[in-house]
């Protein structure tokens, strides 16, 4: 393929190019950083947002007293791009991503990018890097980053007066190979993710620092996922390290966390709209952690996995049992099902989700 048109910063050619798209080998593609032929570039100066242009070099100078580095003005997003079943090209609620991105600027005094910018950009690097995109029945996906920073010099405490906002692909292969598979999980009481009136609901890149410190530690203990609890008594469920909580009822129902310092998961929104349109009641409610044993399956949701199985939580040395042993429980395995049967294209979308590059 030639290179896509429209690349700018002189960098035409130079540096390094995507990785050679006919070597990849999608069925065994992870979870990691790959480059691709271009990324999308766009900047906020004097008050407005330019054109933006395809860039191929994947560095970027940024100024030493850019509001990013040193205040933490820095936000992104994750979502995702399906080669469906008719052999098309679909984005995934993108317009949901760009909504939660704006929320995130707003939080953060940054410039925000208009919902129409955010998909129009996502769709320009998507098309130009379609080779890029997993074949169906790989399971793989184009992994979709957008991310928005503070790129203006300001040694006090205030907003950047210009900011950049980038979006990135990369192919990333079915998480589970072979069905989903449970993970345990640990509650570190030493450690809280956000705190009631903070920044939890927003994605904001402190957020994931402050994180890595407790998973490294869930890590070493053996734990694929810490789940964290409300930050005031450490007796509700808040959400996963990067993921929501779903508990599933003995009853069948749908249960996931009421709170305004988790992160609002598009996969977790998209999930209870299926539960309900399945017949099951979905309640967001305050989840008190004593309830964990009451509920038949657990599952962490989010964009890069869909849902993942928890069939253990593990609490001051405490083990609670919950769901299958080897594998996912019925109902989390019939919601998994049918979601990404819709990402896939195998199934109608009754709710409009998804929307050709
Ligand atoms: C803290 C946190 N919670 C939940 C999620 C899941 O959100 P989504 O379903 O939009 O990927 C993520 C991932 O973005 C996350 O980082």
């Amino acid at each position: 393929m030639a290179p896509p048109s429209g690349l700018g910063n002189g960098q035409q050619g130079k540096g390094v190019r995507g990785l050679a798209k006919q070597n990849i080998d999608w069925a065994n593609l992870g979870f990691s950083y790959l480059q691709t032929d271009c990324h999308v570039r766009h900047v906020w100066r004097d008050g407005k947002w330019d054109d933006g242009e395809l860039v191929t070099e994947p560095f970027f100078n940024v100024h030493i007293a850019a509001t990013a580095l040193h205040y933490g003005q820095s936000i992104f997003e994750g979502l995702k791009a399906f080669r469906c079943k008719d052999g098309e090209v679909r984005l995934f609620r993108a317009d949901a991503n760009a909504r939660r991105m704006a929320n995130s600027a707003r939080r953060m005094c940054m410039a925000e990018v208009p919902e129409e910018l955010f998909l129009n950009a996502v769709k320009r690097v998507v098309a130009a890097n379609i080779d890029y995109v997993p074949p169906y029945g790989t399971g793989g996906s184009l992994y979709v980053r957008p991310l928005l920073f503070g790129s203006g010099a300001q040694i006090g405490v205030n907003p950047a007066d210009e900011y950049v906002f980038m979006v990135f692909v990369l192919p990333v292969g079915a998480y589970y190979k072979g069905g989903l598979k449970p993970v345990r999980a640990v509650v570190l009481d030493d450690y809280d993710r956000s705190a009631p009136l903070g920044v939890g609901h927003v994605k904001v890149a402190g957020n994931y620092a402050a994180s890595l410190e407790p998973h490294r530690i869930a890590h070493d203990k053996g734990f694929a996922v810490e789940l964290y609890l409300d930050a005031r008594e450490h007796s509700y469920i808040e959400e996963f390290g990067t993921s929501n909580f779903i508990g599933i009822s003995q009853d069948g129902g749908y249960v996931t966390a009421a709170s305004s310092s988790i992160l609002p998961s598009v996969t977790n929104a998209s999930l209870q709209t299926i539960a309900a349109d399945m017949g099951m009641d979905v309640a967001v409610r305050p989840i008190p952690f004593a309830e964990v044993p009451s509920f038949a399956e657990i599952g962490a949701c989010g964009t890069a996995v869909v849902i993942t199985p928890v069939n253990e939580i593990v609490r001051d040395g405490e083990s609670i049992k919950i769901g299958p042993t080897d594998g996912c429980g019925p109902v989390l395995q019939k919601l998994y099902t049918r979601m990404t049967a819709i990402q896939y294209g195998e199934a109608p979308d009754p709710f409009g989700w998804t929307v050709p590059v």
